[in-house]
């Protein structure tokens, strides 16, 4: 083993802490070196990566509708290896997970991975700041490290078995497109951090309050904002929200599948 990447899609940046946390504690055991491709970035994204046969992939995302977010699944069915280990963090926001697992190891398994450990873990809600607020905290980062030297300990043992994670096939429908995207309020001071966050590139950068379609509602540029410009409004998602903050804000725990 000579290298960790560590790649992640994070428009609110749980997963990629969760990723990272599982990622050094490797690093840490085998001395080896780290890389990182941030799929958040639309041109990484629309890239091409290949995996040489000494790297181990860790790959963290989160959770959309029970699955593993639409705008991810290309870029993720184009990566390219060859029999690497890998493993997965799917992190979620206190509700469920799903089936955002075993989508994932499908995907992984036939773009030439092994995925031979997964983890779901918990990340503030994308839509609240009252669900999972603060999460992954340090107990959820000493989790994932712990999981990450485990990882790293299966494999010494030269075992490359691969898991049963929860979760079902065929998957859960997938999440419908909503046509509508955020308001700007006249607190907006037209910083531009939202523009350089927002990871389908929507949001103008001559006028950062106006947003074309193409919006994946993310959240990204609503939790980024340093004015609270940035808010969902729209009804649905206030349904969602309600719902949210009324039945899971019981803390849930990270389930990790490594046999
Ligand atoms: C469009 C969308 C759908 C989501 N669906 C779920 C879900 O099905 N279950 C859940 O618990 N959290 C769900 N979440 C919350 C995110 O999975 C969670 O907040 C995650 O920590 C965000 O990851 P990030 O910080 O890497 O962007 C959803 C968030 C968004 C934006």
């Amino acid at each position: 083993m000579k290298r960790v990447i560590t790649m992640y899609f994070s428009p609110t940046g749980t997963s990629r802490k969760i990723a990272e946390a599982i990622s050094s504690a490797i690093c840490a055991q085998f001395g080896c070196e780290m890389e990182t491709i941030n799929l958040t970035e639309k041109e990484i994204r629309d890239g091409e990566h290949e995996f040489e046969e000494d790297a181990l992939l860790v790959l963290g995302y989160p959770v959309y509708a029970g699955r593993v977010p639409e705008v991810l699944q290309a870029p993720l069915r184009r990566l390219k290896g060859s029999g690497n280990a890998a493993v997965l963090a799917a992190v979620y926001g206190n509700r469920d997970y799903e089936d955002a697992l075993v989508e994932g190891q499908d995907i992984l398994t036939k773009a030439g991975f092994s995925v031979i450990g997964a983890g779901a873990f918990i990340g503030e809600h994308s839509y609240s700041k009252k669900v999972a607020a603060g999460r992954p905290d340090e107990t959820d980062i000493l989790k994932a490290q712990a999981f990450g030297r485990q990882f790293a300990e299966k494999l010494e043992q030269g075992s490359t078995a691969e898991i049963k994670i929860k979760g079902n096939r065929p998957y859960k429908d997938p999440m419908p497109d909503l046509p509508f995207v955020p308001k700007t309020t006249d607190a907006c001071s037209n910083c531009g951090i939202c523009v350089k966050k927002c990871p389908m590139q929507v949001i103008h950068k001559e006028n950062p309050r106006v947003v074309d379609s193409g919006c994946i509602l993310c959240s990204a540029c609503v939790k980024c904002c340093p004015e609270e410009a940035k808010i969902i409004d729209a009804e649905p998602i206030l349904k969602i929200k309600a719902m949210l903050e009324s039945k899971f804000t019981h803390r849930k725990e990270p389930e990790l599948f490594l046999f």
